[in-house]
């Protein structure tokens, strides 16, 4: 295989460029030639397709977002769609393909590689909701993100004895929910797997107030769940502290990479590099137990991931 290329496929997530760039130049140095795909697989079956060279991709690691731009083409499902990838691939002897994306870009690989394109597939999304994998790329600047945010809510929210209702991203996945919970020190926490009761929330936050004379309160929401200034309305109704809602959105997947999703982005796009030199396909690079390790797609996207009630446990006696 002399010819490989890469793309970035659905939300974009701190931390692509760096895998971006340990492609093009690992690939480089172990005798590629790398060529970028512009706007995911839309561009693929564009055409949108170009040789990318050692200075392409310098200065891009401590930016967010991609250079490659992303798409999200759920039409990619049809096989005559795929068809036109394998085309524009094949007609510049293209013989494999590094995607980096979330699950319905994994199915995207999956189906490439069925077509007999070597296709290794990279977590790339800040929801760190990919299974088979401990980490994505994205996710721990996401995290920073979030919390640097809510910093500074806990500031002018406890200059005005107020109680922040703050939703973040993650799609249904509770990982940065939960986990900015407790990064953040919330007073409570609602996810999926919390539940929500409306009567309960306000009665925690009176016992916050009443107990232990809290000046302020931090909420957080993952989304989808609930209307945040509904209830932000409601706790100024209900309870001593003045409601605000925020949804955090888009801002939380932007900004300069936090160092470990630089490292992983890298680490793990040489591993990609590697598995493309033993000429494999169909397969996913994952950090398991803090190890990156390959796994065939379709076994990784059915496998459970690891149950973290112990973090709501934690989360629970902390608060
Ligand atoms: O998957 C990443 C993510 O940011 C989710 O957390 C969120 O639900 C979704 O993408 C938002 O998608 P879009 O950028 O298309 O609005």
């Amino acid at each position: 295989m002399k010819k490989i290329a890469v793309l970035t496929s659905g939300g974009d997530a701190p931390g692509m460029n760096g895998a971006i760039r340990a492609i093009v130049r690992v690939g480089i140095k172990r005798g590629f030639e790398v060529y970028g795909v512009y706007e995911g697989y839309k561009g693929l079956v564009e055409g949108k397709i170009k040789k990318l060279g050692y200075s392409d991709v310098s200065e891009i690691l401590s930016k967010g977002g991609t250079i490659l731009e992303s798409s999200r083409l759920k039409e990619f499902v049809n096989e005559k769609i795929q068809d036109l990838a394998v085309e524009q691939l094949k007609k510049r002897k293209i013989e494999g393909l590094v995607v980096i994306g979330g699950d319905g870009s994994y199915r995207g690989a999956m189906a490439l590689a069925k077509k007999g394109i070597s296709c290794i597939a990279l977590p790339g999304t800040i929801d760190n909701d990919i299974h088979g994998t401990d980490e994505t790329i994205g996710f721990h600047t996401a995290l920073y993100n979030i919390i640097d945010a809510v910093n500074k809510l806990r500031d002018t929210s406890s200059s005005h004895h107020r109680c922040f209702v703050i939703e973040v991203m993650g799609n249904h996945a509770d990982n940065l929910a939960i986990n900015s919970a407790i990064a953040c020190g919330s007073e409570i926490v609602i996810t999926d797997k919390t539940g929500f009761d409306e009567t309960k929330v306000i009665e925690e936050l009176k016992k916050c107030e009443e107990v232990y004379h809290k000046k302020h309160a931090i909420i957080i929401v993952s989304e989808n769940i609930l209307d945040v200034e509904k209830l932000a309305n409601r706790i100024s109704k209900e309870t001593g502290y003045s409601g605000r809602s925020i949804v955090l959105g888009h801002i939380q997947r932007g900004g300069s990479p936090v160092p470990k999703d630089r490292i992983l982005a890298s680490t793990m796009a040489e591993e990609a590099i590697c598995l493309l030199k033993q000429e494999k396909s169909g397969l996913c690079v994952c950090v398991k137990n803090n190890r990156i390790v390959s796994k065939n797609i379709e076994e990784a996207l059915v496998e459970k991931n690891e149950n973290h009630d112990w973090l709501y446990q934690l989360f629970f006696d902390l608060a």
